[in-house]
């Protein structure tokens, strides 16, 4: 520590050390001098910041609060902040693009938004009398938001925020804003200058701000424009800045962005690491430069240490460097163990210490085989899946961390050990979860094609992830038009030749639903991805013995949870495992193919979540959002959650009963009972009286045909010599009058970023779940905190998703509330007409 210090203050001028100084202060690492004091009172800007890392010469914020947003038009430069308008266009850098550039620009009617953020999840819905007939399906496929082409009012927004102000001591240093994710068509205007942006919605980028900042210790101004008129896919995908921000200031030789590459090979038991080291050098003057490198174990040991060759690079120049250490033993990476080691590595420049970042990684070994499957660290591990986009209930594609890290627990409490971000690059914060909880990701880019920006968009997905041990591949296309044909195969060929250039570490994969036989993508990949059709995997296996294959799409059933026979009059689709699309299959029958192939790698259903869009099987208005998900969109389960549960987490004994025993009107009327479970007998009750002991069959389910009578069904799951090891009931519930809250957590950081994500459920006076309940309920905040947004899971609902009133679907409803910067307790109560209100208390800590 103490020379990490020294060098910050020998090496900057003065002002950037006493910065740095301060930065490190707040995290209580170093006391604040005086005239360090004296340097924040003069910086009001940067002392309202927090910066994400500290002890380094390298500044990074993550710019989460302070930014304004306001729609433009796409279509009406009088309505767009004038760009557009003829004299504001790209003719002269530096002239006005637009007056929204300008720092005294009046925002005061802007709203105060905070990153993550998407802008469509605040619009209205759009039925289809506002959308001309032929696009009626696309609307459908992207959840009828009044978002794109059509409504030109809603489809570009605008941020604006102060950057930190740079003294003279940073010129020459390297800045930069790092974007995980900006959909889509952004463009970055720093101080009225155009700097860069992305036309992809999904890829993270960088831009380079250092030559249109001012250095006179005054704020600098940005604005980003982001047009999402256009979509990139058929499904929702949000508009806005919906993933984080960072703004990064490293010494002119520095460590470039995405710039450490960790290779961990096992050897024993212990493992060799190969380290890149791209090094930036923007400096006058020829400096000569050192690596230095310490691996810290999980534990927060140092096991290796290492300094790199001294070298001389001359100005403007990049450099590569390798360095190897040998870890005699080795902490292994899985989903049972999810160890994590971290690289610091620090750049020296003529004896000095300049740069340090720090790159988690994991030691473990993936290998995709014909006939044995899919190998972590040498073992056998059946891949149990789950596609996901990347939207929620309440908040669209703008998902906090906290949310991420539940989602991620949800899916593990159903049994999935893999997560196939369906169709794009994950976030990193995403990536960071699945490393630390251990969950494999197979990532995907969004364009099979070999433009320009399709290839960039592939390199700056791995460039940016590849030292994540989550991801096991990387899958360049997903059911493309030319999938089976010649050319097909040579697109995806160069993409997985440039995947393989990047990272030579991980195999290419390609998900498709068709063509596998013929000359075309599935001749170009490591690892081929049937979608659906499982059945037809034998005979790929029969012409191609040596190609390793695994189900990415797998299931598709459709279901609205807590709903039991099929209604289109009220969109609804029966919750047992019977309802699919005419390409998919049940739950039961693709894990039985799977679970009985040991050369099939394992499978991803479509989809864990239910997310916005493509509402399969009523493509049409009401629903807006989809039916295929294991949980619906707010993770509430449904009942095939409990099949994958039973067969994917077979330690844990498990019974579950569908239906619910609410029926009134049906009395003595046959209703139809499954029990999905894993114990080898299930005894079927009803008020009492046994119906019968069944053999649980493997993978498979159990049904009975029950008359109906008020009162408790009963389903206990026996082991083989008939002991009972675990039951279910569905409890016959009278009319709604309580509600039980829960919620993830109960502690919160005063961070400004925490979720807890909060269900309510509606009871009966006897406090019996009420499953049927369509009680409206009202969600009141005391305390530091804000109401992100509700749900309730029913596809056809219409409510706005940051609306504080939502109805209960079946019972359920969902609430997510963040702290805000501050400490304290945090009430939410939760009422609803002729029901006792409910209350919960968290409490949000000071860091
Ligand atoms: C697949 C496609 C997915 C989704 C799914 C719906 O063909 O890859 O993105 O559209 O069908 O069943």
């Amino acid at each position: 520590m103490k020379r990490v210090i020294r060098a910050v203050l020998d090496n900057d001028t003065a002002g950037t050390a006493l910065q740095n100084a301060l930065e490190i202060d707040r995290r209580g690492l170093l006391a604040a001098s005086l005239a360090g004091a004296a340097a924040m009172a003069a910086q009001p800007t940067l002392a309202a910041e927090t910066p994400a890392k500290a002890a380094s010469p390298r500044r990074v914020w993550k710019l989460a609060d302070g930014w304004r947003f306001h729609l433009g038009h796409a279509a009406d430069p009088a309505r767009d902040f004038g760009f557009g308008a003829w004299q504001r266009s790209f003719a002269k850098p530096g002239f006005e693009l637009t007056e929204a550039a300008k720092p005294d620009f009046d925002d005061a009617a802007w709203e105060d938004v905070r990153v993550p953020h998407d802008w469509a999840a605040g619009l209205p819905y759009a039925p289809p009398a506002s959308v001309p007939k032929d696009k009626e399906d696309f609307s459908a496929a992207h959840g009828f938001r009044a978002i794109g082409r059509d409504f030109p009012q809603n489809s570009v927004g605008w941020y604006r925020r102060k950057l930190p102000a740079f003294s003279a001591a940073d010129k020459g240093r390297a800045i930069w804003l790092e974007f995980d994710g900006v959909f889509r068509a952004s463009m970055v205007i720093i101080n009225g200058y155009h700097a860069g942006g992305s036309e992809s919605g999904y890829a993270p980028f960088r831009v380079d701000i250092a030559d249109f900042l001012k250095y006179d210790g005054t704020p600098n101004q940005l604005t980003i424009r982001v047009d999402a008129s256009l979509g990139e896919g058929w499904f929702y995908e949000g508009a806005g800045i919906y993933r984080h921000v960072h703004l990064v200031c490293a010494a002119p030789s520095h460590i470039a962005q995405w710039g450490t590459f960790v290779r961990a090979q096992l050897v024993g038991q212990g493992a060799s690491i190969q380290i890149d080291t791209e090094l930036a050098h923007l400096g006058e003057k020829a400096t000569q430069l050192q690596l230095r490198y310490r691996i810290l174990s999980p534990d927060g040991g140092v096991v290796a240490a290492g300094d790199g060759p001294a070298a001389t690079m001359s100005p403007n120049a990049t450099a590569t460097q390798s360095h190897d250490f040998a870890l005699p033993k080795a902490q292994l990476w899985s989903p049972k163990a999810p160890h994590l080691y971290r690289l610091e590595t620090q750049v020296w420049a003529d004896g000095v210490l300049v740069d340090q970042v720090e790159t988690p990684f994991g030691i473990r070994s993936i290998r995709f085989d014909a006939k044995r499957g899919f190998l972590l660290n040498g073992e056998v591990v059946k891949l149990l899946g789950v596609c996901n986009h990347q939207d929620h209930a309440g908040v669209g594609s703008a998902i906090p961390d906290d949310l991420h890290r539940w989602r991620v627990a949800t899916m593990q409490d159903m049994g999935a050990n893999a997560w196939r971000s369906a169709h794009n690059p994950p976030s990193q914060a995403l990536l960071d979860i699945c490393d630390a909880r251990g969950m494999m990701m197979l990532a995907e880019t969004r364009a099979n094609t070999t433009s320009p920006e399709a290839l960039d968009q592939l390199d700056r997905m791995i460039r940016s992830s590849r030292n994540h041990p989550c991801i096991i591949a990387w899958s360049v296309g997903n059911e493309e038009g030319h999938q089976g044909t010649p050319r097909g195969r040579r697109l995806s060929a160069r993409l997985a030749a440039r995947a393989k250039a990047l990272d030579p570490t991980r195999p290419t994969h390609q998900a498709m639903d068709q063509g596998w036989y013929e000359d075309g993508a599935a001749r170009a990949v490591d690892v081929v991805g049937f979608n659906y059709r499982t059945d037809k995997i034998a005979a790929f296996q029969a012409k191609f013995p040596d190609v390793p294959v695994i189900g990415t799409e797998t299931a598709s059933t459709v279901a609205t949870r807590g709903e039991y026979a099929t209604d289109a009059a009220r969109h609804t689709v029966r919750a047992y495992d019977t309802e699919h699309p005419w390409w998919a299959s049940t739950a039961e029958e693709w894990w039985t193919i799977v679970a009985n192939s040991p050369s099939i790698g394992g499978g991803f259903i479509w989809t864990g979540f239910d997310y916005r869009g493509e509402p399969t099987p009523y493509p049409a208005w009401p629903s807006v959002s989809s039916y295929f998900g294991a949980v619906d969109i707010c993770g509430f389960a449904k009942d095939n959650f409990h099949y994958y549960r039973a067969w994917w987490r077979p330690d844990l004994p498990q019974v579950h009963l569908l239906p619910h025993w609410n029926w009134a009107g049906k009395e003595g009327q046959s209703i139809e009972v499954w029990a999905h479970g894993n114990t080898a007998q299930v005894e079927l009750l009803l008020n009492g009286r046994s119906l019968g002991v069944k053999p649980m069959p493997r993978n498979g389910h159990l049904a009975w045909q029950v008359p109906y009578a008020a009162g408790t069904l009963l389903a206990r799951g026996l082991d083989a010599k008939g002991r009972v090891v675990v039951e279910d009931r569905r409890i016959t519930a009278g009319a709604p009058a309580g509600l039980r809250l829960s919620t993830s957590a109960t502690r919160l950081a005063a961070d400004g970023a925490s979720v807890a994500v909060i269900a309510a459920q509606v009871l009966d006076r006897a406090g019996h779940d009420m499953p049927i309940a369509a009680s409206t309920l009202r969600f009141t905040l005391s305390g530091p905190a804000r109401l992100l947004g509700t749900g309730n899971g029913d596809p056809t609902d219409h409510t706005p998703d940051h609306s504080a009133e939502r109805r209960a679907f079946n019972g359920l409803a969902q609430a997510l509330v963040q702290s805000t910067g501050e400490a304290g307790p945090i009430t939410l109560t939760v009422s609803g007409e002729g029901l006792r209100s409910a209350q919960i208390t968290l409490f949000a800590h000071q860091l």
